[in-house]
């Protein structure tokens, strides 16, 4: 839709000047934030994300696009990745539930298979913020499945106190980006195999807030800050996709990234704004997870790479995600800390 492709350039233009300029920059992303927000409203209320569901199974189905092929989805017990998961069964994806509360995963199991009447969905264990946990998910995966078809990187913390992962990352820096850039890399051989497959990392509008990757937040303890750290966590997100688009060119696996929207679920438990409020503000997560099924599901975007996707439509990212130099920077920085908090040098399959 015209309308959609205006407001989200809009959006971008606005955060553009401001991107690199500062103490500007928070009066840039507060109008662009504000902006967004009401279109994202207006939007929520001419779009039946139901009926959109139904038509991407519709057209799924017909075309057996999810039929005898496997999909991984991270932090699928709740929100957005529930109802991500819950479509990919529905279209035929052999599901796999990548969940580190067994007991929410379980429930979420139960859950999918009753409301579904499917049985293609299996749950396993995996914890993003601990490379051990990572390893081990992936060592059991490819000793029970010898193909994957998509990942969707879905699993994250937003603004949360400090803390660390098991290996002692800044948490959201080291859960949302960093821990999917472990799993990522580890199951690049057997996407590569199953190919064509597709990598879908969920971001947000939060990747336009920092003026570009801030080491800084990430290394340096004293210079926290709850946002700026989940913007640079879902920045990297943004610049990870590009990169994986880049690199992977000619092997068959696509890779975006995409920004869900504002979507009523648990990722607001540290900013406590409650589910009452969101439910009044928030779009429910249907239409949460349209966006990322627009992009695996839709056949106009079966080779789409590369690109990071607001309300179903491909645009602007981040201007860093647009630079080369940027892109390589992060990469290294990210192997730099891998190799800093494990024994592992790299965990790049493909380098
Ligand atoms: N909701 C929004 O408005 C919005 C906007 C922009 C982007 N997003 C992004 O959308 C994605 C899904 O979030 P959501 O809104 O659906 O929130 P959610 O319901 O809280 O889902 C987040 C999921 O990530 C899981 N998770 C957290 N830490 C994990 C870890 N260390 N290892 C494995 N899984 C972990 C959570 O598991 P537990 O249940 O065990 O905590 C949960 O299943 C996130 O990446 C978020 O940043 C959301």
């Amino acid at each position: 839709m015209l309308l959609t492709t205006f407001f989200n350039a809009l959006v971008y233009w606005i955060c553009r000047p401001f991107m690199r300029a500062g103490p500007f920059q928070v009066f840039g992303n507060l109008t662009a934030s504000y902006i967004d927000f009401c279109y994202a409203t207006f939007y929520k209320l001419i779009t039946n994300s139901q009926k959109e569901t139904e038509k991407l199974i519709a057209s799924a189905v017909k075309n057996g696009t999810g039929k005898g092929k496997i999909a991984i989805v991270t932090g699928a017990n709740s929100g957005i990745g529930y109802d991500t998961a819950k479509v990919l069964g529905q279209v035929g994806y052999h599901t796999i539930l990548a969940c580190r509360n067994l007991e929410l995963g379980e429930q979420a199991l139960t859950q999918l298979t009753e409301e579904t009447g499917r049985e293609n969905f299996e749950l396993m264990s995996l914890n993003l913020a601990s490379f051990e946990s990572i390893n081990k998910f992936v060592e059991e995966f490819k000793e029970r499945h010898g193909s994957l078809h998509l990942l969707v990187n879905n699993g994250g913390v937003c603004m949360c106190p400090y803390s660390t992962t098991a290996e002692g990352l800044e948490l959201q820096f080291g859960t949302n980006y960093v821990g999917h850039f472990v799993l990522t890399n580890a199951l690049l051989d057997v996407l590569r195999r199953s190919g064509p497959s597709k990598i879908v990392n969920l971001s947000s509008l939060a990747s336009y807030m920092n003026a570009g990757i801030d080491r800084e937040l990430v290394t340096d303890k004293s210079k926290y800050n709850q946002s700026r750290a989940y913007y640079n966590s879902k920045l990297a997100l943004v610049l990870f996709a590009a990169t994986l688009a880049r690199k992977l060119e000619g092997t068959g696996i696509t890779a975006n990234s995409i920004n869900p929207g504002y979507v009523a679920t648990n990722i607001f438990q540290h900013i406590g704004l409650s589910a009452k409020i969101q439910n009044m503000l928030f779009a429910n997560t249907v239409m949460g997870s349209l966006t990322t099924l627009a992009v695996v599901l839709d056949q106009q975007y079966a080779n789409t790479t590369g690109q990071y996707f607001v309300r179903c439509q491909p645009t602007y990212a981040h201007p860093s995600a647009n630079s080369i130099k940027e892109q390589d920077e992060l990469w290294g920085f990210t192997e730099e800390l891998i190799a800093k908090h494990s024994d592992r040098r790299s965990y790049g399959t493909f380098l």
